[in-house]
């Protein structure tokens, strides 16, 4: 049942929470460790709705996971160890992009058939960015309607490529990188900016070969076996995004905010709204991994554009991709314009999420400038309090949240839910963090 929650404003926050592990890092983790040879231990692990969806298609594809309350140990089987109780074998990515589309790297080079399927929103975003790579690799995958999920993938012996993909994805990356791992020779893959590298990274934590040819560009041995790790995930420096915008933009509010993932791939987020004069500060910086991590603080801050506008566009976006939904709301609240371009792959996330900001932001008695490839927001603007749907995708929900606790009134988040896809405790960080009666729902 989908239920929706309450939010009033205008409030502030204040407080400190430690935020819930990193759902890329705990994807790749998860899967990579399901490919080396022996038990890999994993703390922090996300409790994210779409990292359960990776573990339960590792865990039917036969590899052992013991799920403590604090430690996760996946028992790897090695590069072709999975041994999946049916042929094919149906997998289940729910909401994830992340995780059909890394898995389907694995997959395409075992011996055995298996689906993998998704929720309906799975089922509309585009497949062929995996399946061409992986079909030049010779892997062999029918989709529906040529490119969208289910996704039958027949496992077949694969070869190295070199593949310049046309679009900086992360997910993408590594989809061939791990097909990769598995494939006869060495694989390279380039992207037109450089995506979230946490894959790569990962990859020299288990041993794997793996190089550096340029800045965008990363090349991989196949057949080398994978070591098991102990690895410790920082956290979602994306999930954090939504206190830090909140306490920025907030009246008389500061938060402090621990353990958050700090690679300079995922925080340009961060370097925005410092150069939008934000009181933020990192401290008590430390590298595990390979991966920066620390505390933020945040606090109540005016915020304005340099002379007037900011652009944000190329390279830039893919960085920011996930924290775009939350900084159209804080744009509401910066002095000046914000202008988002080159980012139609916003269109293709769990929702369109260009339609669904410009919907929300409208539906808040705001004002912004719908384009092909982002939007405009000139602020500081009123918003008031109104119904706003999240189209089920988590960010939506999560950033409308924070609207509501900027704007003037009564707030409903419908399908509110669905924050569990990234961030279960959201509400409850939430409500705890703006004090009685500011956030109420079925779930507090
Ligand atoms: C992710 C990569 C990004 C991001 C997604 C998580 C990942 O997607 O939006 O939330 O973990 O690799 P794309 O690779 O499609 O850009």
């Amino acid at each position: 049942m989908s239920r929706s929650m309450r939010i009033k404003g205008p409030s502030r926050i204040r407080g400190e929470l430690s935020i819930p592990g990193d759902k890329s890092i705990s994807h790749r983790v998860a899967l990579l460790a399901s490919i080396a040879e022996g038990a890999s231990r994993i703390t922090g692990f996300s409790s994210s709705a779409d990292c359960q969806a990776t573990l339960d298609c590792i865990k039917r594809l036969g590899i052992k996971v013991e799920q403590g309350a604090s430690e996760l140990i996946v028992h790897g089987n090695g590069l072709f160890g999975f041994a999946p109780g049916s042929n094919p074998v149906l997998l289940q990515a729910g909401n994830s992009g992340t995780t059909i589309r890394m898995l389907s790297g694995l997959l395409a080079a075992q011996q055995f058939e298996s689906e993998v399927d998704g929720d309906a929103s799975l089922r509309t975003r585009p497949m062929a960015r995996i399946i061409e790579p992986l079909t030049l690799m010779g892997a062999q995958i029918d989709a529906a309607n040529g490119s969208r999920a289910p996704l039958h993938i027949q496992g077949r012996k694969l070869k190295g490529i070199s593949y310049a993909s046309p679009v900086a994805s992360a997910q993408v990356k590594s989809c061939v990188l791990m097909a990769g791992l598995l494939a006869d020779g060495s694989t390279s893959f380039s992207e037109p900016t450089l995506s979230r590298n946490h894959t790569e990274l990962m990859l020299n934590e288990f041993g794997a070969r793996v190089e550096r040819d340029a800045v965008n560009a990363w090349s991989v041995e196949g057949g080398a076996k994978l070591s098991p790790v102990n690895y410790k995930v920082p956290g979602d420096v994306s999930s954090a995004a939504f206190f830090i915008a909140a306490a920025v933009a907030l009246r008389d509010s500061s938060v402090v905010l621990r353990g958050v993932g700090l690679n300079p791939t995922r925080t340009a987020f961060l370097d925005v709204l410092s150069s939008l004069g934000a009181n933020i500060a990192r401290c008590n910086l430390d590298k595990r991994h390979g991966e920066a991590a620390g505390d933020i603080c945040a606090s109540t801050s005016e915020l304005r554009a340099e002379s007037g506008k900011m652009t944000l566009s190329g390279g830039v976006i893919a960085n920011l991709i996930d924290e775009i939904p939350i900084l159209a709301v804080l744009a509401t609240q910066v002095e000046g314009t914000i202008e988002v371009r080159d980012a139609r792959e916003l269109r293709i996330k769990e929702s369109d999420r260009i339609r669904t900001l410009v919907n929300g932001i409208r539906s808040m008695s705001g004002e912004i400038e719908e384009f092909e490839d982002g939007f405009g927001i000139s602020g500081p603007q009123k918003l008031t309090g109104a119904r706003v749907e999240s189209a089920g995708d988590h960010r939506i929900a999560m950033a409308f949240a924070v609207a509501g606790l900027l704007a003037e009134g009564s707030t409903e988040i419908l399908d509110a839910d669905c924050a569990a896809v990234s961030f279960p405790s959201f509400y409850e960080a939430l409500a705890s963090m703006a004090g009685p009666g500011v956030v109420e729902g079925p779930s507090l």
